[in-house]
């Protein structure tokens, strides 16, 4: 029987790949000892632990549907960041605000510009609106501003701009986001990804929130994902001018962040010393790893948030597979145009140690030069 015709862009539309998870992984490969996943960038302390109170205390009220437009949630991001209510939208994760982001922004043929090496789920989302996806190469591993400013033309509606980059790592400064940003024409929205921002402490970080402040056209997002650890739950948030936070809510779904999902950010968001401590276990787990990399002589970049991009000589599925079967579960970059390189999430000091014991007996395995090899 013939099949009903999808729209004929969705051809175009490869499905996002994720992280596999250790059940998947242990199913297929009939693997015994514990598996450990450092493939999607998840807190490995786990979640906050005021969140997972809160929780509890919720469950008996999940017959109700949830407080729709997010009232207390946006109130309390309100108050912390001393943005208006009415600038701020909550998602079902941050990856929601990107695609209303685009089914609001985005007609058939319009030009959405990002970075090669993005975060995918933008070009997806970009493709599925059939747009014109302008993909920009990155330019010594971090986004090409000035590339990306030359790109723009009249049919540019949206830029997504990730940053920290994923699965790279490399952030843009603030001199040069807010040069970006000055020379923007008005007619285009800048979606600001800012996923990782709470591990970073560097005074180079340019914070989104100011260009918000400064009337600009952004969208700037943020997620209880990963330091907040609750990737699980699906909850994030952005701000924007009320204008374009009411054409966004225009194209959600009713009810787009769950009941739960709300409550656990909430007490997350007060859980400082959970944040704290993640931050300190996340800079203590890159240090090892990038004194590992050296040592092994591996190409590798300084990330600003809990993943690191490392480089290998081979197709990095032949070492994919290897750790996998050594119950550590990595990530692939292929799809990001890296075919050599895997990105892998810091975990607890006892796996990473894991990790990086897997990865010499697989380089020494592969009889790929390591200094003890030499
Ligand atoms: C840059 C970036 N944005 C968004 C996300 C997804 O966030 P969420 O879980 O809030 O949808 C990720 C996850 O890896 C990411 O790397």
């Amino acid at each position: 029987m013939a099949l009903p015709l999808p729209r004929p862009n969705l051809e175009r539309v490869v499905p996002y790949k994720p992280g596999k998870p250790v059940e998947e992984v242990v199913r297929e490969l009939k693997l015994k000892g514990p598996v450990i996943k450092l493939a999607s960038n998840e807190n490995p302390l786990g979640p906050s632990p005021k969140a997972l109170a809160a929780l509890r205390k919720a469950l008996p009220q999940l017959h109700y549907y949830p407080e729709d437009t997010c009232y207390y949630l946006r109130q309390h991001l309100s108050e912390l960041y001393r943005v208006d209510y009415d600038s701020i939208i909550v998602g079902n994760g941050s990856v929601d605000l990107i695609y209303l982001a685009c089914l609001a922004y985005l007609d058939p043929g319009d030009e959405m510009i990002i970075s090669a090496g993005s975060f995918i789920s933008a070009r997806i989302a970009g493709t599925i609106m059939n747009a014109n996806i302008i993909q920009i190469p990155t330019r010594e591993y971090r986004h090409d501003l000035e590339r990306i400013l030359a790109s723009i033309t009249p049919k540019t509606k949206l830029i997504y701009l990730d940053n920290p980059i994923n699965p790279l790592g490399t952030i843009v400064n603030r001199k040069e986001l807010a040069e970006f940003m000055a020379q923007l024409p008005e007619h285009v929205l800048v979606v600001l990804d800012e996923a990782y921002a709470e591990y970073i402490t560097s005074r180079d970080y340019p914070r989104g929130l100011d260009f918000y402040n400064q009337n600009y056209n952004i969208l700037v997002l943020r997620t209880f994902s990963k330091i907040y650890g609750l990737a699980g739950l699906r909850i994030g948030y952005g701000f924007a001018r009320p204008e374009i936070i009411q054409t966004l809510m225009k194209v959600r779904l009713p009810f787009n962040a769950n009941r739960a999902a709300q409550v656990a950010a909430i007490a997350a968001l007060s859980d400082t010393r959970h944040v704290k401590r993640s931050r300190q276990v996340n800079e203590a787990g890159k240090a090892m790893f990038y004194r590992e990399f050296k040592r092994l002589k591996l190409f590798y970049l300084e990330s600003y948030a809990n993943f690191v991009f490392v480089n290998f000589t081979v197709d990095s599925s032949l070492i994919f597979d290897i750790l996998q079967r050594k119950g550590v579960i990595t990530r692939t970059v292929k799809e990001y145009g890296f075919p050599t390189a895997l990105r892998v999430s810091v975990g607890r000091e006892p796996e990473n140690r894991r990790f990086l014991k897997a990865l010499n007996e697989t380089l020494a395995y592969l009889r790929i030069s390591t200094p003890a090899a030499d």
